[in-house]
């Protein structure tokens, strides 16, 4: 399979597991799907909560898997005094590659405004992280039809200046269709990405990654990742059980 092939395929624990169940996930995942994962055929992040990281990067020592963290701290890429927080440099530390920011339920439910996810990212990609940015629509936004320049302008307006291009990720999460069962239909994601990719090829000069969430399962992520321009799945609820996770990976 040429690398251009290659789809990303992140898995978005959010606030799941507790160290044993997660350890229960990993030796099964692990012994299912030894072989898969040795084919290399996809990169395969797990974004499991902050004290998960290091015992799930341990058991996944010796494998593809890649190890991802679902936020990082704004003020501060590597210390200081803000509590509660994980900075980007300690998140790279426990051997994070990949980390999301500006989920939906950030954005929502931590009031996360665009100028704090332009600060995660710079601090992200100074302490060498790929970033997985998400943007999506609301129910009405996509409702009244204005979901195109929703998308355009929150792209915009939550991404810095100086961006390393080739270490960003866009996930298209349309926010009614995340945990809610409700897929966008092939159509509607065809031309998202389709509208995201052509923006992103005027910005920039460049094609970016830019991969869906919401609501993905196994009976739709094969037809979804082979809509054109879409490199890659956010998956939540479907990889948080590891026999639904492995049939969903075998089957893309
Ligand atoms: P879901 O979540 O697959 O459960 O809809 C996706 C996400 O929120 O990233």
């Amino acid at each position: 399979m040429s690398k251009i092939n290659k789809k990303l395929i992140v898995a978005n624990w959010k606030m799941h597991k507790t160290i044993s169940i997660a350890k229960q996930f990993t030796d099964k995942f692990l012994a299912t799907s030894k072989e898969l994962l040795a084919q290399n055929k996809h990169d395969v992040v797990i974004c499991p909560a902050f004290h998960l990281l290091d015992s799930v990067r341990k058991s996944f020592i010796g494998s593809s898997i890649y190890l991802g963290a679902q936020d990082c701290c704004s003020f501060s890429s590597d210390e200081g005094a803000f509590t509660g927080d994980v900075s980007a440099w300690m998140l790279r530390d426990i051997g994070c590659e990949y980390v999301i920011i500006g989920h939906s339920e950030r954005r929502e439910r931590y009031k996360e405004i665009n100028d704090v996810i332009k600060n995660k990212i710079l601090n992200a990609q100074q302490a060498g992280l790929k970033v997985i940015l998400c943007i999506g629509e609301t129910l009405e936004q996509r409702e009244d039809g204005a979901y195109k320049e929703a998308l355009s302008s929150m792209l915009e307006a939550s991404l810095p200046k100086n961006i390393l291009l080739d270490d960003l990720i866009v996930a298209y999460e349309p926010i009614w269709a995340i945990g809610t069962g409700r897929t966008a239909n092939l159509e509607q994601i065809e031309e998202i990405h389709k509208f995201l990719s052509e923006i992103c090829l005027t910005r920039f000069a460049k094609e970016l990654k830019i991969i869906y969430g919401g609501s993905v399962n196994t009976d739709n992520a094969s037809k979804i990742l082979n809509i054109n321009k879409v490199s890659g799945l956010l998956v939540g609820g479907a990889s948080l059980d590891p026999e639904k996770f492995y049939n969903l990976i075998k089957i893309v």
